[in-house]
């Protein structure tokens, strides 16, 4: 077929593989617990769904501007301006139809033939895929150690003079991982040296962070503003995955180029979406709270349940809703616990592999299910690896 081979060559999420295999499973009756795909199992608030309800009778059926309805930009520069103390021009706000539409439009911006853009890996894996789609070439870069903590000298090793873009991702998919201030600080420093290299900071998990002291938006590093990306949007905040809406905040003239691009590509995103975004931002904020003490409390039954599994080690992630833990000594692969266990367990996971090379030896489970359905999924894990694993004595 005579189709591009840079669409020939484009990658893909297996969470959303592993989501219909699930969902097919489930259609056919069988009981399935979803720890695969990223999305909470929260109801949108009924306040979102009101507002949205609101702006579909009260007409709002038409196009917006391209960038965004003014409401929601100048409600996510307030919000920045509230919870992180960052003046945000609302001008620089660009709404996209999902956060992911901001790392693709920031990958089309930077990327070309000869350009390297570094990404973490393990990592989101549509980072490398539209990396490799805009031509430039993607340079992983390890996270450190078991709980994959993000390490500046790991980053800053790997830029050369052809170096265009680094992301960066904390809290980090699939480890959860939070970036620590002083890996901040020397990133920050580092960068000193090569004011040509962008940053892009994807901030989508930025909400979840179970010690909010300990995360730090990189829109408050004023050293960076001015070329600083910064994806974020409404999908794991308030449980809209569906609703599609994120945004991209662009330093200097790349909005009107990010704005370019999406009257190219959609014209504008969902004007009753745009509507509802308004009312999660500016409305209660009590159920992101709740949703939080909720994941906590997951969080900490999954990571102790997971260290007590022969041949598994689990790290205690700092936010998102991800476990990574290391399955190594059970003596199977990644892979084949992420098959086997959804086809003989009914319960969906994904390979480390699925977020790059570095994420081998490892598997992500979502904690995005209810206290007995973990707990459930924990104990039909425990019997299969008790049945099958003949662990290998761990290395020291
Ligand atoms: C790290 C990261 N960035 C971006 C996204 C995309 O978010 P959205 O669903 O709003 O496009 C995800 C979704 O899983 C993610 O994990």
């Amino acid at each position: 077929m005579p189709i591009s081979s840079h669409i020939a060559g484009l990658g893909t999420e297996t969470a959303f593989e592993v989501l219909a295999r699930a969902q097919a499973l489930a259609a056919g009756g069988r009981s399935i617990i979803n720890l695969g795909i990223g999305q909470p199992d929260f109801a949108t608030p009924p306040h979102i769904v009101d507002a949205a309800c609101r702006a579909l009778i009260a007409g709002h059926h038409g196009y917006t501007p391209a960038n965004g309805i003014p409401a929601l930009r100048e409600a996510i520069a307030a919000d920045a301006a509230a919870r992180l103390g960052a003046a945000v021009d609302p001008d620089q706000v660009v709404v996209v139809p999902g956060a992911k539409v901001t790392m693709a439009f920031a990958m089309l911006i930077f990327g070309s033939p000869g350009a390297e853009i570094l990404h973490p890996d393990p990592g989101f894996p549509i980072y490398r895929s539209m990396i490799e789609f805009s031509g430039a070439t993607a340079i992983g870069y390890p996270l450190a150690g078991p709980d994959l903590d993000f390490s500046a000298d790991e980053v800053l090793a790997r830029i050369t003079p052809r170096t265009r873009l680094i992301i960066v991702n904390s809290p980090g998919n699939p480890g959860g991982g939070v970036m620590a201030p002083a890996e901040l600080a020397r990133l920050v420093a580092g960068l000193a040296a090569h004011p040509d290299v962008f940053v892009l900071s994807d901030e989508i998990y930025a909400r979840l962070v179970f010690d909010a002291a300990r995360h730090t938006s990189l829109l408050t590093v004023a050293a960076l503003r001015e070329r600083l990306i910064v994806l974020d949007g409404l999908s794991k905040t308030y449980a809209m995955t569906g609703w599609r809406l994120g945004w991209g905040i662009w330093p200097g003239a790349l909005a009107e180029l990010a704005t370019r691009l999406a009257v190219n590509i959609y014209s504008c995103v969902n004007t009753v979406a745009q509507h509802a975004g308004v009312a999660a931002l500016t409305g209660p904020q009590a159920p992101v709270d709740h949703m939080l003490a909720v994941l906590a409390e997951r969080r900490d039954f999954l990571v102790a349940a997971l260290n007590r599994l022969p041949g598994v080690r689990c790290g205690r992630p700092g936010g998102a809703f991800y476990v990574f833990p290391d399955i190594t000594a059970t003596g199977f692969s990644a892979r084949e616990l992420q098959d086997r266990w959804l086809d003989e367990l009914g319960v969906a996971t994904l390979a480390g592999t699925s977020f790059g090379p570095r994420g081998a030896g490892h598997i992500r489970l979502a904690y995005t299910a209810a206290l007995p359905d973990l707990r459930e999924a924990l104990r039909r894990i425990d019997g299969w690896l008790r049945r099958h694993a003949a662990p290998l004595p761990r290395s020291a």
